[in-house]
């Protein structure tokens, strides 16, 4: 690759930081896809473009399953509502509504109506993707790593930083072919283990949906670099208090609520 980089033009060089930025603003998680099927050689490039993700090491600790089967999809729908979707409600409970993730922002005046509320609506949307891509980690891997990478609270990082990078060149490759994804945490994953039949030693990082977008592109939100962007040293001015992060995420609520709402309208 070094020797095609030397020979770059700052023209092809231009040409293509605007390619790959174009991909990178374009992308969005799309969380309403199509049913349509996706052909298996797209599934193929986006796995390849996994493949490429940079690790610790370069110990590469990933797999991927990929399931297409809409009784598998439906069991693992199933395993995310009464596990994950379950413990992320009760847990967003214990904090003000306006500063609930948007998803569990639903109307309702106890919380079991709340909760009643949530599952009769079809959150669980990135089942009916036409197909999923499992990430799976295998913490071995990080063998490969200095053995400084697992000291003061590295040894679970490398792991999951590898995992992120590669589920991000999968979600732009993803976007470059035109298509949606949603990237769909995995905070309890025994039940997807017993239903993906997963060896104990290895994890289950995430679900990535893909399928064609069933929803229109609406702008992102970002903040701006001249709020998080410093020069040689750290500038205070730009430092919040701890108020000041709960109310920035309350603005930030009332920008991307929206996004939710798209795939659940009668939320409120
Ligand atoms: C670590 C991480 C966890 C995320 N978890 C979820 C998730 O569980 N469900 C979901 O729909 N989106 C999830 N997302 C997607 C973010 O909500 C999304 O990227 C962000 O709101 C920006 O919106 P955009 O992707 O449309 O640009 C996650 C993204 C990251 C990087």
């Amino acid at each position: 690759m070094s020797d095609v980089e030397a020979t770059l033009t700052p023209e092809q060089a231009a040409a293509d930081y605007e390619t790959l930025y174009t991909v990178m603003a374009k992308r969005m998680s799309a969380r309403r896809l199509k049913p349509d099927p996706v052909p298996d050689e797209i599934i193929g490039k986006v796995l390849e473009a996994g493949r490429w993700a940079m690790s610790g090491a370069n110990a590469q600790p990933w797999e991927f399953i990929v399931v297409k089967a809409p009784a598998r999809k439906q069991a693992l729908a199933d395993a995310y509502r009464d596990s994950n979707m379950e413990f992320c409600f009760w847990m967003e409970q214990m904090r003000d509504y306006d500063l609930r993730h948007p998803n569990f922002q639903v109307a309702g005046s106890t919380p079991q109506e709340q909760w009643e509320h949530m599952i009769e609506g079809s959150a669980v949307g990135w089942a009916k993707a036409p197909a999923l891509i499992v990430v799976l980690g295998d913490g071995r891997r990080q063998w490969a790593t200095v053995a400084g990478a697992h000291t003061f609270g590295r040894h679970a990082s490398h792991l999951t930083d590898g995992l992120a990078n590669c589920c991000t060149h999968m979600h732009l490759a993803i976007a470059a072919l035109g298509l949606g994804s949603q990237w769909v945490t995995i905070h309890i994953q025994e039940p997807f283990k017993r239903i993906l039949k997963v060896p104990d030693l290895l994890d289950v990082f995430l679900i990535i949906s893909i399928g064609y977008p069933d929803m229109l592109r609406k702008p992102g939100t970002r903040r701006e670099l001249s709020e998080f962007v410093h020069t040689e040293e750290y500038d205070m001015s730009k430092y919040m208090q701890n108020a000041e992060v709960a109310d920035y995420i309350r603005r930030l609520r009332g920008k991307t609520r929206f996004r939710y709402e798209e795939i659940e309208p009668a939320r409120s």
